[in-house]
């Protein structure tokens, strides 16, 4: 019987657009919203995003990740019986953005479904996908982050318009005779739901509500830096490790103050902690695995390595997965 799940490979995928602070200052300036490089750089630590063309989708991200993902795993897509896409802002109500990537690789035939957890939600698909993995319902799973957050943008908002990015990332997971996943752990209070949202939806063929992101970014902040501390511990204790035991860090992507005071509270050495909140902005479901894919590619993350991977974001969620690599 198969007892775990084992990451066998990670890709990603961003749009072509770099959008650097100074251009997006110099657009948003044409439209009269004052911001400036300063402050986005000096509160966020963002520096850059990419966002897509008005054609590109969330699937189209997700399938160009998740065959990078098949490639560098040496899995062909045909061998994949489980798609996990996580994702806010899905192509269409339905069908799911799953269906559309395994129409995309043409990997007809197994499970795919998304899942919305907001900013957790690549923390949700992967725990999701370990325990079918874990219990035999699916042998090699596509877990799948992708997002066009630049379309639920209120570009008039300097509160939040800066703050995101477009991208997807992919890992493989493939079950196995030792681990791979050591733990993982998932939260949610949706008493919260107020602090972080997008609430529109659509009814008789309009968009009623508001349906554009909202953020009480203070709120938000605190939150996060609290229980990215507390289901870090929790999910380092649930595999019967310490802190001490991580090799990497890789916390949702939301600003790098954010990012330095989990580290910070942790213990764990700000070298140990992967950034690419500067490069990639906030990505929601795609920054975890974007993160991961760029640290595995630039050689930081190697076979053998502990990771330890958080989500946290709207619903009020949040979430850790921790890996063997
Ligand atoms: O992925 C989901 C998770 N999301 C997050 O984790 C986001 C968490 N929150 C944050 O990262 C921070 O709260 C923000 C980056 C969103 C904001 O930073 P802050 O230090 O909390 O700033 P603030 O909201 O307290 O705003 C400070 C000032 C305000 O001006 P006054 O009232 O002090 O005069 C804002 O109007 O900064 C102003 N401001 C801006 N100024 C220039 C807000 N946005 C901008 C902007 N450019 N883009």
């Amino acid at each position: 019987m198969t007892r775990y799940s084992r990451i066998v490979g990670t890709g990603s995928a961003l749009p072509e657009r770099l959008v650097t602070n100074a251009d997006l200052v110099r657009e948003l300036a044409a439209r009269g919203i004052e911001t400036s490089e300063d402050w986005i750089a000096d509160r966020t630590g963002i520096q850059q995003r990419y966002l897509a063309a008005p054609d590109v989708t969330s699937s189209m991200l997700g399938a160009q990740a998740a065959q990078a993902a098949l490639l560098s795993a040496g899995v062909a897509a045909a061998d994949i019986d489980l798609i996990i896409v996580a994702t806010s802002t899905p192509d269409f109500i339905f069908p799911s953005s799953a269906c559309l990537v395994q129409k995309a690789l043409g990997a007809y035939g197994g499970a795919a479904f998304d899942v919305q957890a907001v900013c957790s939600g690549f923390v949700y698909g992967m725990a999701t996908a370990d325990a079918m993995l874990r219990t035999g319902m699916a042998r090699r799973a596509l877990v799948i982050g992708a997002e066009v957050f630049s379309r639920i943008l209120d570009w008039n908002d300097r509160g939040t318009c800066v703050l995101f990015g477009d991208g997807a990332g992919a890992v493989v997971l493939a079950a196995d005779d030792s681990p791979g996943i050591l733990a993982s752990k998932l939260h949610a209070d949706g008493r919260h739901e107020s602090i972080l949202r997008t609430a529109g939806s659509v009814h008789s063929g309009a968009v009623t509500g508001h349906p554009f992101l909202t953020m009480d970014g203070q709120a938000v902040f605190k939150l996060a830096v609290s229980v990215l501390d507390s289901v870090a511990r929790e999910t380092v204790a649930m595999a019967g490790m310490a802190v001490s035991d991580i090799d990497w860090l890789i916390p949702h992507q939301a600003n790098v103050r954010i990012l330095q005071a989990t580290g910070r509270k942790l213990g764990i050495a700000p070298e140990r902690v992967v950034v690419t909140v500067d490069r990639h902005a906030n990505t929601s479901a795609a920054s975890v695995p974007l993160a991961l894919d760029t640290a595995v590619r630039d050689g930081r993350i190697t076979a053998g390595h502990h990771v330890l991977m958080e989500g946290v974001g709207g619903g009020f969620t949040w979430g850790a997965v921790l890996a063997r690599m």
